[in-house]
């Protein structure tokens, strides 16, 4: 029996790839470029499954190239799934799976990563090495503040936001407030120390560093906008690890130029990889090439995730981590 048809639009770490070889007659991305629309349509036409990423834009329009084509099933590389149109691929047949858990703690750690550097004035603080503009050691010179002890606020509280929580609690002493339609069990917030907050506007209020943990897309588009970047401390700081649509872009811009709040940790951007010019000339803001699951351990275990679904879906079984 002839093996399934199988492209992965990007790179994978090579011990994956030979894995997967091995089981499908795989095609790869040599040049390891985002796929535009008219090649993600042909190939929607061939293979019998694809694994795009977070760099495929599959929109309904895109998809439509699957009626009548080949592909049955997307194994997406990544949790965040707000680049598939999950209704068309329903409509159209096609499977959607995810991998989530393995990149929990990584993402969690840039979260943490950004919290310190943007309190401790981290990268204003590397460019003057760098650039020869540090002139030696003074008492008042590239003063930020304490992450230790302070209020953390995080939008949204699944496993990414959980993980956050423990480090912060647990490592830095943090108050954990969180935001999230659901309330966590008894055992998460005894774990984590979260405590739940009925209103986004309260968490805005009352927290010196405000973490993005929901999912992307139409639901949570600019969900962060000026008028809540208004309620935040003007001390406050934003973090975003979770997706740029969250966060209306401008709105952050002004309100760091205006120090409506004291400054922003950025991995994700709305239309990556652009990021505003705006940003880029502002110290109170750290600026991160998405960098939330990319470490080697995570990004195999990515890959295994994806096999792992594949793997179901050729049997004829359900796949562990199906989200459409
Ligand atoms: C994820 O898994 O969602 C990462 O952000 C990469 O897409």
């Amino acid at each position: 029996m002839s093996k399934p048809k199988l492209l992965l639009t990007r790179r994978w770490p090579r011990e994956v790839e030979r894995y997967l070889a091995g089981r499908y007659d795989v095609t790869l991305n040599k040049h390891d470029t985002p796929m535009d629309a008219p090649s993600l349509k042909a190939a929607l036409a061939v293979f019998d499954a694809i694994c795009p990423t977070v760099t495929d834009k599959l929109a309904a329009e895109v998809l439509a190239a699957a009626s009548g084509g080949k592909t049955k099933i997307l194994g997406n590389y990544g949790v965040g799934v707000s680049h598939i149109d999950l209704q068309a691929c329903q409509r159209f047949g096609i499977v959607v799976t995810n991998t989530p858990g393995v990149l929990t703690e990584a993402t969690a750690e840039i979260a943490l990563t950004l919290m310190l550097m943007i309190a401790r004035r981290a990268g204003e603080g590397e460019r003057q090495v760098r650039e020869h503009h540090w002139d030696g050691w003074a008492p008042t010179r590239m003063v930020g503040v304490d992450v230790t002890g302070k209020t953390l606020g995080l939008v949204g509280f699944g496993r990414i936001g959980q993980a956050t929580a423990r480090k912060a609690h647990h490592g830095f002493g943090m108050r954990v407030l969180y935001y999230s339609r659901k309330r966590a069990t008894a055992e998460i917030e005894a774990a984590t120390g979260g405590q739940h907050c009925a209103r986004l506007e309260d968490l805005l209020q009352q927290s010196d560093f405000v973490s993005l943990h929901c999912p992307g897309g139409s639901e949570t588009r600019h969900l962060l906008d000026a008028s809540r970047l208004q309620r935040m401390k003007r001390s406050a700081f934003l973090i975003n690890t979770a997706r740029g649509e969250v966060v209306d872009e401008a709105a952050l811009a002004e309100a760091l130029r205006q120090k409506v709040i004291a400054g922003a940790g950025l991995d994700v951007y709305e239309h990556e990889p652009q990021v505003p010019e705006a940003f880029l000339g502002l110290e109170n803001v750290v600026l991160l090439p998405h960098l939330g699951s990319a470490t080697l351990e995570t990004r195999v275990a990515m890959g295994m995730r994806v096999a792992g679904n594949l793997e179901r879906f050729f049997a004829g079984l359900e796949p562990d981590d199906r989200v459409a």
